[in-house]
């Protein structure tokens, strides 16, 4: 399997002084769904931030698909065919799942209207194309959490993403729509996507993957390999020596889980 996305030694310090990533790499091989497990404040949104082109990291490399890239902006990184959904949704609470669903990309009638029947007929099409049901002429503001977690996935689907970034999706979720929202993500991986999904709840994270477990500590990395590892992904955590170097300051600890669906 083809690696995706490697991020290199990263290294990320905000102006007022707080490091939230140091020599942090993470890699994710293509067609697979890839928990990031940590506690609060430990950098997994800075990190995801940084693919995602909203935040710049002052070391470091991102390789995706095979080249070393810059993503300077959603908008490059949307173009390079990644997308996200935030840890806090981002859609116009006033607007419609179709108006939402075409923010930015608007289809325009006469070049000067917005044409709310073809974003209805497009909301419809890429629905459908991915089995996400949705309602286009609600607003937004009128549905549940759960249901408009789903028009940014297909907002992103709709732009091509190849890779699928979720922050902590499961937050604000309710057990049987976090079932739902799991059954997607299963579904996208079988149509190719890779999914790169952040949780706080490691038990959860059991339900749709594998885990191997390693603990990275800025520049070192202590292992805590889990019963549930295979050899292949025993060689995927070794892969980078630059986390097995000893301590050579202290950092607040970050766990990564690298999790392949079951
Ligand atoms: N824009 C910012 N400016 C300054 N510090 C920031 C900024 N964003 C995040 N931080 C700090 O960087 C550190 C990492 O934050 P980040 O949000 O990446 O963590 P996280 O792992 O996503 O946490 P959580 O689980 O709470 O979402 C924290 O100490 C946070 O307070
Ligand atoms: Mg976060």
């Amino acid at each position: 399997m083809e690696t995706i996305l490697e991020a290199k030694n990263i290294l990320k310090v905000y102006e007022n002084g707080v490091i939230a990533n140091r020599g942090v790499s993470v890699a994710v091989e293509e067609n697979t769904i890839h928990a990031i497990v940590g506690e609060n404040g430990a950098g997994k949104t800075t990190l995801m931030k940084i693919i995602f082109g909203i935040e710049q990291s002052q070391e470091g490399e991102i390789i995706f698909k095979g080249e070393k890239v810059q993503i300077r902006s959603p908008h490059d990184a949307i173009r390079k065919g990644i997308g996200m959904v935030h840890q806090h949704l981002m859609l116009a609470p006033d607007l419609s799942v179709a108006e939402n669903m075409i923010l930015g990309k608007e289809p325009l009638r006469a070049r000067l209207f917005l044409d709310t029947d073809r974003a209805v007929e497009i909301t419809r099409q890429v629905s459908e194309q991915y089995g996400l049901k949705v309602p286009p002429d609600k607003k937004i503001k009128d549905l549940p959490i759960g249901v408009r977690q789903r028009v940014e996935i297909l907002k992103a689907l709709f732009r091509n993403a190849e890779l699928l970034i979720l922050d902590e999706p499961t937050s604000v979720l309710t057990l049987q729509e976090t079932e739902v929202l799991f059954n997607t993500l299963k579904d996208l991986k079988e149509q190719g996507k890779t999914i790169i999904f952040i949780s706080h709840k490691l038990k959860e994270v059991k339900q749709i993957a594998f885990l191997h477990l390693y603990r990275s500590v800025s520049r070192y990395c202590v292992f805590a390999i889990s019963p549930l590892l295979t050899m292949r992904e025993f060689w995927f955590s070794t892969s980078f020596p630059s986390m097995l170097e000893p301590a050579r300051s202290s950092v607040w600890p970050v766990w990564w889980v690298t999790a392949r669906p079951s």
